[in-house]
């Protein structure tokens, strides 16, 4: 069931040395970090995933430093985490691009100063805190933020889960589904 995604994702680099495959031996689930600012909300392809508290109920991200959405985050105080199902391979990969068209390293002209309104591709409503919940999802949490901590070259974002929902029966979309490297 392994497609490749495209020029994009297949333009990622990979490290070769032993450690790096090691650390891409690491199985996650593939979701859609939601986010809303200046306005407009955003969706963003994130595996580096997981929960890490029961009472309360948090869960933690780790976002690149320069992505719109730790932007959006830091501004808004909240995000939504869209948990797909196996089959909405073709839904996760419209969230593949980055919000800013020159956050792709070697993009030069037109394709550094696009911008990718990844939402207009997809069916979603807002939750209650303005961040995008997808229509097609297998499962939902909306979250404020508990904390923002910087770790090397990513943040780690620590969210309190406000609420959530199972939408559909279904397996989840993970990287032993998509085989898309982002680790290493
Ligand atoms: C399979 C896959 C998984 C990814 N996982 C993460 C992740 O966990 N954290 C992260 O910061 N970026 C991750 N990325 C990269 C982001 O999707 C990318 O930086 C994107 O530019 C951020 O979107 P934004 O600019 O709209 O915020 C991943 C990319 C792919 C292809």
């Amino acid at each position: 069931m392994r497609e490749p995604l495209g020029e994009l994702i297949g333009k990622i680099p990979r490290p070769t040395d032993p450690a790096s495959r090691a650390l891409g031996e690491m199985p996650y689930g593939l979701y859609i970090l939601g986010s809303t600012g200046d306005g407009e909300a955003n969706g963003m392809m994130a595996d580096w995933v997981m929960q890490v508290s029961f009472s309360p109920r948090l869960i933690a991200v780790a976002i690149e430093s320069d992505a719109r959405t730790l932007a959006n985050i830091r501004a808004s105080q909240a995000f939504t985490l869209n948990l797909l199902p196996a089959d909405e391979m073709a839904l996760a990969a419209k969230f593949a691009q980055p919000y800013y068209g020159s956050k792709i390293k070697g993009r030069a002209g037109a394709a550094a100063t696009e911008v990718h309104h990844k939402l207009e591709e997809a069916s979603y409503r807002l939750g209650t805190t303005g961040c995008p919940i997808l229509t097609n999802t297998l499962a939902w949490l909306e979250c404020t933020v508990d904390a923002i901590v910087p770790v090397g070259d990513h943040s780690l974002v620590v969210g309190r889960v406000l609420d959530g929902a199972v939408l559909r029966d279904a397996e989840p979309l993970t990287t032993l589904v998509t085989g898309w490297p982002y680790s290493g």
